[in-house]
C-alpha cells in the first residue's frame, strides 16, 4: 500500500532533467518505477484491438473485406461502428502515455476497453504480460480495485458523501479496515493538495478540486496504472493548466505509470512521453512529442503540429547537423535531448556550434543557423 519512497522519484527526476527534458520512457531503462525494478516489459501491451458496436460487429475484425473499409464505409454497408480499429501500442512501465485525437476517434471506446468497462470485440490487452481478455470478473474486479483505477471527465464522485469517504471509496469496496482507510484517504488528500477539505461535500468545491478528489481517489488504493479520460476537458483554461502542472508532479512523486486521454495537443505535448494520434478509430503515428513534430507520418499529423512552437518541442538529435572541417570544435556540450529552446542562447553567446554528444559520442554540431531556422518558424 506504501507509496514509492519519494527520494527515488526525486532522484529519476533529477537524471531525467539533466540527460533529457523530455524523456522518451522507451530510451532510458531507468525511467521505470521504483516497483517494477527489473522489469523492463511493458505494463499494457494493446494487440490489434478492435471495438466494433453493432449487430454482428464481431465479424468485422476477422474479415479481410469489412476490416479494411473506413469508419464510414462500414457504416454504410453493415450499421457497425468501428469505434477503435485493429490498434497497437505499448505503453512502459513509468511511461506517461497519451492518446489523442478529435471527438469521435474512439478514445474513450479504447481506455474504457483497457479495464474492460467496454468488452473489446477482438484483439489482446496484455496487464504486465497477462490478458485480460481471458480473465473471469472476480479477476477483473481485483484489477479494478487494485492495479488499474481511472480518473473521469465528470469526476464521478458520490454527492453525499464527504472528501475522505470519497477518496477511501474504493478501498472500502476492497474490505479495508476503517483505520487504515482514513489514515490513507488522509494521505493521498494531502498529496494533491486538499488537506482541510476532507469534510466538505463535493457541491462544496469548485471543479479543479473536485478532480483533485477524483485524482485522490484514484491514488489511495495505490494501483500501478492511472488512466485519465479527458479529466481537465470541464476545467477552465488557468484551472486546467494547474491541474496539468498537478498531474505532472504527481507523476514525479508517485511514478505510476498513466494513461491520459486528451483532445488538446497543447496538453498532449506538455504531459506525453510519447503520444499516440488517433483518427477514426485508426492509429495514425505514435511517438514523442519531437517525432511527431519532427516527422509527421502524413497531412493529417502534420496539419495538426502545424500551430505548435517547434522550438519547445524539437529537440537537438532533430537539427543538427555532421561537423565541417572549418567548425570551430571547442564549444559547450548538449545532449540530443534537450529542447531547442533551451540551448537558444547557449548556442547564440558560444559564437561557435555547441556540441552534441550522448555516451561520449559526437552526434552532430548546432550553429546559429540551425537554432535561427526552428526558432524563426516557432
Ligand atoms: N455504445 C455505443 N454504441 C454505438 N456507437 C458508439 C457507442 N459508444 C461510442 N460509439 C461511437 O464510437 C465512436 C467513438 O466514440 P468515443 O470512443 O466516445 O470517441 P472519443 O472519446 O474519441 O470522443 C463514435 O463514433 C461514437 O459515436
Ligand atoms: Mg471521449
Amino acid at each position: 500500500m506504501s507509496l514509492p519512497a519519494k527520494s527515488t522519484r526525486d532522484d529519476r527526476r533529477k537524471t531525467t532533467m539533466t540527460t533529457s527534458t523530455r524523456n522518451p520512457a522507451l530510451e532510458s531503462p531507468s525511467r521505470a518505477g521504483s516497483g517494477d525494478a527489473g522489469r523492463s516489459g511493458p505494463v499494457i501491451s494493446v494487440q490489434t484491438l478492435w471495438k466494433v458496436f453493432g449487430r454482428h460487429g464481431g465479424d468485422v475484425p476477422g474479415s479481410e473485406e469489412l476490416s479494411a473499409l473506413s469508419r464510414k464505409e462500414l457504416k454504410e454497408r453493415t450499421g457497425c461502428v468501428a469505434a477503435v480499429c485493429d490498434l497497437s501500442f505499448d505503453v512502459a512501465p513509468g511511461e506517461v502515455f497519451v492518446v489523442m485525437g478529435l471527438s469521435g476517434s474512439g478514445k474513450s471506446t479504447l481506455v474504457r476497453c483497457l479495464t474492460r468497462l467496454i468488452e473489446p470485440t477482438a484483439g489482446h490487452v496484455l496487464f504486465k504480460g497477462e490478458d485480460i481478455l481471458g480473465i473471469n470478473e472476480r479477476s477483473l474486479r481485483e484489477l479494478r480495485r487494485h492495479s488499474i483505477s481511472m480518473v473521469f471527465q465528470h469526476f464521478g464522485l458520490l454527492p453525499h458523501r464527504r472528501v475522505a469517504d470519497n477518496v477511501s471509496y474504493g478501498l472500502e469496496i476492497r474490505g479495508t479496515g476503517k483505520r487504515e482507510r482514513s489514515q490513507r484517504a488522509a494521505e493521498v488528500i494531502d498529496l494533491v493538495g486538499l488537506s482541510g477539505y476532507e469534510n466538505s461535500f463535493p457541491d462544496q468545491l469548485s471543479g479543479g478540486m473536485q478532480q483533485r478528489v477524483g485524482l485522490a481517489r484514484a491514488l489511495a488504493g495505490d494501483p500501478e496504472v492511472l488512466l485519465f479520460d479527458e479529466p481537465f476537458s470541464a476545467l477552465d483554461p488557468l484551472i486546467r493548466r494547474d491541474m496539468q502542472n498537478e498531474v505532472i508532479r504527481l507523476h514525479h512523486e508517485v511514478g505510476k505509470t498513466m494513461v491520459f486521454i486528451t483532445h488538446d495537443l497543447a496538453e498532449a505535448l506538455k504531459l506525453g512521453d510519447r503520444i499516440l494520434i488517433m483518427r477514426d478509430g485508426r492509429l495514425v503515428q505514435v511517438g514523442t512529442g519531437a517525432e511527431l513534430v519532427g516527422a509527421p507520418a502524413d497531412d493529417y499529423v502534420r496539419d495538426f503540429v502545424r500551430e505548435v512552437p517547434r522550438s519547445r518541442v524539437l529537440t537537438l538529435r532533430w537539427i543538427m547537423r555532421p561537423a565541417h572541417a572549418d567548425d570551430q570544435m571547442d564549444g559547450p556540450e548538449f545532449g540530443p535531448d534537450v529542447v531547442v529552446g533551451e540551448a537558444v542562447r547557449a548556442v547564440l553567446e558560444a559564437e561557435r556550434p555547441i556540441k552534441v554528444v550522448q555516451d561520449g559520442t559526437l552526434l552532430g554540431v548546432v550553429g546559429n543557423a540551425e537554432i535561427l531556422a526552428v526558432v524563426a518558424e516557432s
